[in-house]
């Protein structure tokens, strides 16, 4: 049998409500059929969720950023205990919330505890190895549930992606210190999702730009499937 394979699409900040619905709409027409062992995971911004709710679909939902303070008085924080029930993944530490709000290894693992008290999966991004290394640290249990994303910076939005070996090669060395499913992140496109999915090491990818437009996820999704 096949590995456990897992397409996660990342719209980032995008799009209006009325936009998601359009998405959706045609996405629900047009996706593939998908085999047991693959995860389609849809990652709108949190004000797009209740167009996928109640979610009767194949796919499953993430959302791209967690609080790390449990619910109460923190205006504008989304606190895992608010999403839980509608949602399976979030990703936590993505790089551009890195770089433009300034988290920090220690911010990330904050995050990461509240998804695990509230029973969701973190998708955990990093560009470095020594990002996993401080993630096993600062939360020792990572390793019984979490997955990595394992984005590498020059990638992310360029129209360059890594090398799948390169990309196999970083995995292996992340997977000797959590041994976690790895994602793969940056510039996946339908014509190079295939290349990176059948390296050992990888078990899906993160997709931005190519999860936007929904005829061209689902062609993602499709290429990953056959
Ligand atoms: P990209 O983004 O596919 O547009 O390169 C990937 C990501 O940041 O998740």
């Amino acid at each position: 049998m096949s590995k456990d394979l897992y397409l996660l699409g990342n719209w980032k900040s995008n799009k209006t409500i009325a936009q998601a619905r359009e998405w959706k709409a045609v996405f629900d027409t047009i996706l593939p059929e998908i085999s047991e062992n693959h995860t389609v995971i849809v990652v709108p911004a949190f004000h797009h969720l209740p167009v996928f709710l109640p979610n009767d679909t194949h796919y499953v939902l993430g959302v791209q950023d967690i609080s790390p303070y449990a619910s109460g008085a923190f205006t504008g924080a989304i606190a895992a205990d608010l999403v839980k029930d509608d949602i399976r993944f979030a990703m936590i530490g993505h790089s551009e919330r890195r770089k433009h709000f300034a988290e920090t290894d220690e911010i990330v693992a904050e995050k990461v505890r509240r998804a695990l008290e509230s029973g969701i999966r973190p998708v955990v991004c990093v560009s470095e190895t020594i990002q996993v290394s401080r993630l096993a640290a600062l939360v020792p249990e990572y390793g019984e549930t979490g997955m990595l994303l394992y984005e590498p910076l020059f990638a992310v939005g360029s129209g360059t992606a890594d090398t799948p070996e390169n990309a196999d090669e970083v995995a292996g060395e992340m997977r000797k210190i959590l041994p976690v499913p790895v994602l793969y992140g940056g510039s996946v496109v339908p014509e190079n999702v295939q290349s990176f999915i059948r390296m050992d090491h990888l078990s899906g990818v993160g997709v931005g730009g190519a999860s936007l437009k929904p005829d061209t996820f689902a062609s993602l999704v499709g290429h990953a499937t056959a």
